[in-house]
């Protein structure tokens, strides 16, 4: 054994910073914000504590209060006031992002990114279109749980067209980049082409690349009301336990013009954080979902951890494993340490 090294050496206060060898900055992070047009007043969100669906006339309050802690993204997320089957309110110009979006580029320095999706705003809760006949707010009510292939399909070109509208009338509305969350193939050329011909050249993509179904999301599917109504999205979402299909699905953003590549979740699939990384020169992002949130929570709740210890803990980690942006629930409790 050699003990003339001795890596301790370094781990003193004073030398143990310097030596640090990833630092996390409140510009790396980017908080959620849920904004409802159903409410009046702003919602608690039982699952997530500390955060609360808030309405259209509060949502500058709300980015403001993230940016007073140092974070300067939000990424926006909408609980449309009705719901259909083919998710007609995502792309309304008053629609509950594109109001939100509005108020809060014109009177705050937040840079807001804003979610393209349709499970927030269909009555069915999938991300897309509906095989004919399929969907509606009675779609698989007798069976709701069983996977029933059949009846799920999501119509994979026919929700594209719609993707470009949305993303577009949130480019209209403001929107500094829009968040394709859909794993539909082809989405972000769809959404590059539709941005580009509506004069949006200059509005970045981050593509949610490698989004895995995940169990981790079941929080938010309360918070944003966006749960499916039957059956699962392993039909779009991806198996958790492909890390090589992650690579293909990147490829084909990258080919897509995707400006920013996203794993969703984090902590789990930190190895494909760092495949991407290593593979590709773009920047990487991570999201560190709702489910990581909770369950930190309520472990410290009942007192089994220490929630600032392992929040800060958690964000670095995904960060050394080569994320270069975080969206994450603890954005703003973690950047007033930072
Ligand atoms: C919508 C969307 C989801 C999340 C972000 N965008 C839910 C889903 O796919 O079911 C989850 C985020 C989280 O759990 O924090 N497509």
């Amino acid at each position: 054994m050699n003990l003339t090294d001795r890596p301790r050496r370094l781990r003193r206060d004073g030398v143990r910073e310097m030596v640090s060898e990833t630092v996390l900055d409140a510009s790396d992070l980017i908080a959620p914000v849920f904004v409802d047009a159903t409410t009046d007043e702003r919602v608690p969100i039982e699952s997530m504590p500390g955060h609360e669906r808030v309405p259209v006339e509060e949502s500058v309050a709300r980015v403001e209060e993230v940016l007073e802690t140092g974070v300067e993204a939000v990424m926006l997320f909408g609980i449309p006031k009705s719901k259909d089957d083919r998710g007609t309110r995502t792309g309304a110009e008053d629609g509950v992002i594109q109001e939100a979006t509005r108020r809060i580029t014109s009177e705050t320095d937040a840079y807001v990114i804003t979610d393209v999706c349709l499970c927030e705003y269909t009555d069915h809760g999938h991300c897309g279109v509906l095989e004919e006949g399929v969907g509606g707010a009675h779609a698989g009510e007798d069976d709701a749980t069983d996977g029933d292939d059949a009846r799920l399909t999501v119509k994979n070109d026919e929700t594209l067209d719609l993707l470009g509208k949305i993303a577009t009338s949130h480019a209209e509305a403001g929107a500094d980049m829009v968040a394709p969350s859909g794993m539909m193939d082809g989405m972000v050329a769809a959404i590059r082409e539709s941005l580009d011909s509506a004069g949006f050249s200059d509005v970045p993509i981050m593509s949610y690349a490698a989004k895995y179904e995940s169990a981790f999301y079941g929080p938010f599917r309360d918070a944003a009301d966006g749960a499916p109504a039957f059956g699962d999205r392993r039909h779009y979402q991806m198996d958790p336990a492909n890390r090589r299909e992650a690579l293909r699905e990147v490829h084909l953003d990258v080919e897509q013009s995707a400006d920013v590549l996203m794993v969703k979740p984090a902590l789990p699939y930190l190895d494909v954080v760092r495949s991407i990384r290593e593979e590709f020169d773009h920047p990487v992002a991570a999201y560190n979902v709702s489910g990581e949130y909770a369950m930190l929570h309520a472990a410290s709740e009942k007192g089994w951890l220490d929630l600032e210890e392992v929040a800060l803990e958690s964000l670095v980690s995904i960060k050394r494993a080569g994320a270069d942006l975080i969206l994450t629930y603890f954005a703003e409790d973690v950047a007033g340490r930072l």
